[in-house]
């Protein structure tokens, strides 16, 4: 169920490198958001921006009515965010879109993969897991950035116990090279593997365009442009495979329909 509601702000941890963790009394979304879910925020502050902005839930904790998300500082709306102090009120709706779901096949192993800020949904989900009852070792996550410094939520993914393997463009930290190799050798290594992955257009392609390759089931979340984020102004419009239709396609709003697709489905 969507909520809007006007959050205070409980702790805004700087966590170095223009990475922020903002903790929210919204006791409605804590108690109702599932991995994968996302909310459209606005503040007051700073720019003082006109259109809301779509971030990811990070953690909740449905008994304390909190919730986290966590966010890089990269333009005018987050720079300005990060200004906002303790005590200071945010405007959330949430939680929006559809979630990840486990793959329930037993045995199956399941791959998280991570690009940037497309960290903080995928951390969400591997804790939800493993406290259903996941083993940890059944879940591993493959995080990557171009640079150490913008690997997102590291510290995080490892205290939940899952295998965790990094992976920066530039060598700064983990192996060099993409989530992509990463997880082109783990599929290789592993037996079942089901996929699910959050990150950046290019990113997301090539593990697309892995696992349809491997036959293995993948789902992503789609980090489109979400002008509303509520499913009014068609502005995040993808296109999904339908041979049905005479075009091919069916057009579906990403912010609606999704955010998390069947990597299959989606036209890049
Ligand atoms: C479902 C979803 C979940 C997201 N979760 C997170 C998260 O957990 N943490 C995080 O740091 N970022 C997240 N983002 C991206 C975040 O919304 C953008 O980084 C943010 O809007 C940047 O805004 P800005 O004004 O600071 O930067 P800008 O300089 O305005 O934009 C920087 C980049 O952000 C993207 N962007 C701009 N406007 C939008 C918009 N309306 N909708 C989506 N993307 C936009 C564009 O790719 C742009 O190049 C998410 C995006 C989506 C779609
Ligand atoms: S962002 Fe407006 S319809 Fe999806």
């Amino acid at each position: 169920m969507r909520h809007s509601l006007t959050a205070s702000i409980l702790s805004h941890r700087d966590l170095g490198d223009a990475q922020f963790e903002m903790t929210v009394l919204a006791p409605a979304i804590a108690r109702d958001a599932r991995p994968g879910q996302f909310l459209q925020a606005l503040y007051v502050g700073a720019g003082s921006p006109l259109m809301r902005r779509p971030f990811s839930v990070f953690r909740t904790d449905p008994e304390a009515g909190t919730l986290a998300i966590v966010y890089v500082a990269r333009g005018a709306f987050t720079i300005g965010m990060s200004a906002l102090r303790v005590g200071a009120s945010i405007s959330l709706v949430g939680p929006l879109g559809n979630s990840f779901e486990p793959d329930p096949r037993p045995d199956v192993r399941h791959m998280l993969v991570a690009g940037g800020v497309g960290a903080p949904p995928l951390y969400f989900l591997a804790r939800e897991m493993v406290a259903a009852g996941h083993a940890p070792e059944s879940i591993c996550v493959i995080n990557g950035a171009r640079s150490r410094d913008l690997l997102v939520a590291g510290a995080d993914f490892a205290a939940v116990g899952v295998t965790l393997r990094e992976t920066t463009d530039d060598g700064s930290a983990g192996r060099r090279g993409t989530v992509a190799d990463e997880l082109s050798d783990q599929i290789a290594a592993s037996g079942g593997c089901a996929v699910y992955a959050c990150g950046p257009t290019p990113m997301l392609r090539a593990v697309a365009s892995l696992c349809v390759e491997a036959g293995v089931s993948c789902r992503v979340s789609l980090e489109t442009v979400m002008p509303c984020g509520l499913g009014v102004c068609m502005g995040c419009i993808i296109k999904l495979r339908n041979d049905a239709e005479p075009e091919g396609y069916t057009l579906v709003r990403s912010c609606h329909e999704g955010p998390i697709f069947d990597a299959a489905e989606v036209i890049w």
